[in-house]
């Protein structure tokens, strides 16, 4: 069964190629970060329209890369929630739009679900049940994954999500856009140590999250040692270091305490902070301790792309084909995870 997926959530473009028999065939994808950094942030709008300039393009890349045509294909996967509405609604139309054309099922995929199994694309890749450890840009969720479809909350976050608190300390870093990665590494020219930052709700009972604080304490801290004149470079790299190392020690904390609390040895990130080597080392080291396996996508699959959307798609094609007969634009901009039933 090969499927055609399709990524328009939020500032990616992303079209993949996956084959049951061959694994993932093709994937391209076009980043609208140069046309967002002048803003700080996404602009929706913007968002929309390069997605629109960008799609079809990249369908013939992937399809031209995969050595596919249109009739080899058994269904387009398309990212149907959550995200931003108008840039949904251009996978959306597209996708379903190509499916009619071609004839054959279009499948609307939950982008948090794609993420999840994102790890299941690798060989090296866990087997069900796991907890995952889902840190992106909008969300920060500790889930406990019983089967395909089968999510269970533990923990989430009570206000911003890690990402957003990695991009919002760069922001009071002056750090450009997306600061996320730039934080990472300016984090990395640092030593840690020198400033104390708390660790969000590491003491509390219970595995949600809260950063919220944590930005406020850098705010402050920021602007305590700006009243002696700007930052210098060591001073921000140190900040930079200590804030990194604080989001990290709440996310390593809470993680194996949701491996304690359901009982299960393996533990999957995912999102585009499953992309920080802090992250990554600090677990890997934590769970080798403690007698756990940490399994991750490969970097470009943990931030937003076509592959996962393709693989969830040719999953739930595989699960439930009669489901997709009907022609539907779905574009849910909010969908909780726990709506999704499945094997
Ligand atoms: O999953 P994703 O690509 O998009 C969403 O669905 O949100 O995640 C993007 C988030 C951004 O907040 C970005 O700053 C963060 O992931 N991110 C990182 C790193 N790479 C991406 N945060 C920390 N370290 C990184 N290396
Ligand atoms: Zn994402």
């Amino acid at each position: 069964m090969i499927v055609l997926g399709i990524e328009t959530s939020c500032d990616e473009t992303a079209v993949a190629v996956y084959d049951s028999a061959r694994g993932l065939r093709s994937h391209c994808l076009y980043s609208q970060v140069a046309t967002h950094a002048p803003f700080g942030g996404v602009v929706p709008e913007l968002a929309s329209r390069d997605h629109i300039r960008k799609l079809l393009p990249l369908v013939d890349a992937a399809l031209a890369r995969a050595g596919v045509v249109p009739g080899d294909l058994a269904g387009v996967a398309y990212t149907a929630g959550p995200g931003l509405v108008g840039a949904l609604l251009v996978g959306a139309t597209v996708g379903v739009g190509l499916a009619m054309g071609w004839g054959i099922p279009a499948v609307p995929v939950h982008h948090m679900e794609a993420h999840l199994l994102a790890a299941l694309l690798e060989d090296d890749q866990p087997t069900f049940p796991f907890v995952a450890l889902l840190v992106s840009g909008g969300h920060s969720l500790l889930v406990e994954v019983a089967g395909l479809g089968r999510y269970r909350i533990l923990g989430e976050t009570l206000d911003d999500a890690a990402g957003e608190a990695f991009d919002k300390g760069a922001k009071l870093l002056g750090l450009p856009y997306p600061g996320g990665p730039e934080l990472a590494k300016l984090a990395g020219c640092g030593r840690s140590g020198r400033y104390r930052f708390p660790r969000p709700m590491l003491k509390a009972p219970g595995l949600d999250f809260s950063f919220s604080g944590l930005k406020t304490a850098l705010a402050l801290k920021v602007r305590e040692l700006e009243a002696a004149g700007p930052l210098a470079d060591d001073t921000r790299a140190d900040l930079a270091a200590d804030y990194q190392q604080a989001i990290v020690d709440t996310l390593v904390g809470k993680s194996v305490r949701a491996l304690d609390a359901t009982g299960h040895r393996q533990l999957v990130v995912a999102g585009g902070v499953g992309a920080n080597r802090a992250l990554r080392e600090q677990l890997r080291a934590e769970l080798s301790r403690t007698g756990g396996t940490v399994y991750y996508p490969r970097t470009e699959f943990c931030t937003d792309n076509g592959a996962m959307i393709a693989f969830t798609g040719y999953r739930r094609l595989e699960l439930a084909p009669a489901a997709y007969s009907s022609v539907r634009v779905e574009a849910r901009p909010r969908w909780p995870l726990e709506e999704l039933t499945g094997s």
